[in-house]
């Protein structure tokens, strides 16, 4: 039986055209609706097959143009592109053999099209959903899975949404790179048993992908300035980015252009984070420079398996525009407003790891699903504190709001900048302000897919008037090491 799905899928994966290899902007969702302000689009998760190793097929999961007759789903899955302040309108179907939602990742949109269970009901095997939101702010995001995340995002369910927006940032060509590994078995499969190893640090792939491929030959002229923009889809797996002689001009985090930019010769981004990046090819005609990723220390003293090439670029002759002058103001970031009458809610990550047992998360003591929401008015400004306990990192993400970095650990944060994802690493504390100004029930969770689905996962419930009385847990977790489950 398993042959023959198979062979059916080696069928439909022969007729794609799987030999473009400069596919660095991936393909974009068509749009069915001929408003301007109004972006209507179809999205079908399915079965699909992709070539991952030479010459083996690999059965995966992804989304397809659901608008287009007996078009592939592919991984990633095909781009979704707005402007900001479009409506958007998504007519989803369910064609995988189990249920599953979209969560758009990033997107402040009305609680009930988060994709999250609860919010809605899932989506069935056949069924159909209708998400709809305004693209209110201008950046990358992307969408995903929000039930066995660790599973079907594994599969390959994740794709790009990119909020254009006239930001005068001038470039002569612009990409979007989703980055993922993928573990397979020795004949070319996904790896169909989960090792405690895999549990501990979130699944890591053999086999690194950008925009679902290993071999991208990039062809660029000398000079060039490109605007690349990076999601990192893994399950577990952090890119610490380097281009061997050039630095990053760093020009936007999850929620859209910092105020000025930065520059670094290295670019960590953990699973969940974006970062927009400019960067000017320097070279000689004909020089292959690789993009890699290199060892970045995330915890539980695991081995460096890098620097390791993630895609290529050569130098072209192909014109340049000769851009030089990096933008400088390129926006204007109010500061959300604290005081010392700010409500201080404090988030403890921790792990149990003991030997005879699969390792399990908890924020504040308590294992998802058996938690305790957390309930906060709506209107009010808040400041989460989120002190990880454990030996290794964990990237936090909250949905429906972005919030804006304090501190981390006693260091004063130098940027007013959004952002909906943040690495707290080992032993450290991140403080950031959030307004919360969205009602509903939203997730927060770390973004190692495992780890939320083992436990680190929790509700925040934004009530209109007055929260109900229980207890925060984060409030009787006392300071210091140790906790209830506190790190090895
Ligand atoms: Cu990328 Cu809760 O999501
Ligand atoms: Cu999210
Ligand atoms: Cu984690």
């Amino acid at each position: 039986m398993k042959r023959l799905v198979l062979a059916a899928l080696v069928l439909v994966a022969c007729d794609a055209s799987s030999d473009e290899t400069d596919l660095a902007y991936p393909a974009a969702l068509r749009d069915i609706n001929p408003d301007p302000g109004i972006v209507e689009v179809m999205i079908t998760a399915s079965q699909t097959a992709e070539e991952l190793r030479p010459g083996t097929l690999t059965a995966m999961w992804g989304y397809r143009d659901g608008s287009i007759h007996g078009s592939r789903a592919t991984v990633p899955g095909p781009m979704l592109e707005a402007r900001q302040g479009d409506l958007v309108i998504v007519h989803f179907k369910n064609e995988l053999p189990e249920p599953t939602t979209v969560h758009w990742h990033g997107i402040r949109l009305d609680a009930m099209f988060d994709g999250v269970p609860g919010a809605q009901t899932t989506v069935p095997r056949e069924g159909e959903f209708e998400y709809r939101f305004v693209a209110q702010d201008a950046g990358l995001f992307w969408f995903h899975p929000h039930l066995r995340s660790e599973v079907q995002i594994e599969h390959g369910l994740y794709a790009p949404l990119v909020v254009h927006a006239d930001d005068g940032i001038e470039v002569d060509q612009e990409r979007v790179f989703i980055l993922d590994d993928v573990k397979l078995d020795g004949d070319g499969q996904l790896a169909r048993t989960t090792t405690s190893i895999d549990m501990m640090m979130g699944r890591m792939g053999n086999v690194l992908l950008v925009n679902g491929r290993s071999d991208h030959e990039l062809q660029i002229g000398p000079h060039a300035r490109e605007r690349w923009r990076f999601v990192n889809a893994a399950n577990g797996r952090f890119f610490n980015l380097v281009l061997p002689g050039h630095v990053f001009t760093v020009i936007g985090w999850d929620g859209g252009l910092l105020e000025q930019p930065y520059r670094t010769e290295s670019l960590l981004i953990a699973p969940g984070e974006r970062y927009e990046v400019l960067v000017t090819l320097d070279g000689t005609l004909g020089a292959r420079i690789p993009l890699q990723t290199i060892h970045y220390d995330r915890g539980h003293e695991l081995p460096d398996d890098g620097p390791r090439d993630l895609l290529h670029v050569t130098i072209a002759p192909e014109i340049a525009r000769g851009l030089v002058d990096p933008p400088v103001d390129m926006r204007i970031i109010e500061p959300i407003a604290t005081d010392e009458h700010t409500r201080v809610r404090r988030f403890v990550l921790s792990e149990d790891q003991s030997e005879d047992r699969d390792p399990v998360f908890f924020i504040n003591g308590e294992q998802w699903p058996n938690i305790t929401p957390t309930y906060a008015s709506l209107g009010t400004t808040e400041i989460w504190e989120i002190e990880n306990r454990a030996i290794m990192d964990h990237p936090f993400h909250l949905h429906g709001a972005f919030f804006q970095l304090l501190s981390r650990d006693d260091e004063p944060e130098p940027r007013t900048a959004w952002k909906d994802t943040v690495l707290v690493p080992q032993r450290s504390t991140v403080r950031f302000a959030v307004q919360l100004n969205a009602p509903g029930t939203w997730m927060y969770h770390c973004h190692i897919l495992e780890h939320a689905e083992r436990g680190m996962m929790g509700h925040l419930i934004v009530v209109e008037g007055d929260v109900p009385a229980v207890e925060f847990p984060g409030d009787s977790i006392g300071p210091g090491s140790g906790g209830p489950h506190g790190g090895h």
